[in-house]
């Protein structure tokens, strides 16, 4: 009786370790992703500035639209600071999870946004390009302002 209760003592501390292992990975994938997303964001920037011909920023804006359009995803519950376990290493804000319709809606947002801006890279226009940009880099932010912690 008693060993059986240290057993499955055991068991449940070895669960919960892994659950917190898994978020972890979760948020570092996530993370690592989003860095991604902003080297991207940087370089079409240095196009955009230097109005430069955009044609060859559609492969980024392709895989931008790849990760995006599973970003939601990448929240499961439990991933922003579960009480502790592993404070610091997101800013994900709880906001995500009590109004997630308004988050998954940022994220359509953006995709609508990254839709327009590989419609102006393709037609190789400068001057449709840098407006665009502006615009999808307003998406991020306006996502950011709600449910990302400063
Ligand atoms: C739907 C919401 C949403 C959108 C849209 C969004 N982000 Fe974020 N972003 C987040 C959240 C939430 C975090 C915090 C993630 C974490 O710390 O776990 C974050 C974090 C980041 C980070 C910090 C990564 C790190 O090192 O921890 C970068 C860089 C970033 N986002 C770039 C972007 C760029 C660039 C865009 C637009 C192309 C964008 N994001 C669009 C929600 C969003």
């Amino acid at each position: 009786m008693r060993l059986s209760l240290i057993a499955s003592a055991v068991l449940a501390t070895m669960t919960l370790t892994g659950v917190a292992w898994a978020q972890t990975e979760v948020i570092t994938a996530r993370r690592e992703g989003l860095r991604a997303m902003g080297a991207h964001m940087e370089a079409m920037k240095a196009i955009a500035d230097a109005r430069g011909n955009p044609a060859p920023t559609i492969e980024r804006i392709d895989a931008m639209t790849a990760f995006y359009s599973t970003f939601p995803t990448r929240f499961p519950a439990g991933s922003d600071v579960p009480q502790g376990t592993n404070p610091g290493q997101t800013r994900a804000l709880r906001v995500i999870w009590t109004e997630n319709a308004g988050f998954v809606q940022a994220n359509s947002n953006l995709l609508t946004q990254l839709a327009a801006l590989r419609v102006a890279a393709t037609s190789g226009d400068p001057a449709a390009f840098a407006p665009a940009f502006q615009q999808t880099g307003a998406a991020c932010g306006a996502c950011h302002r709600t449910y990302r912690a400063r």
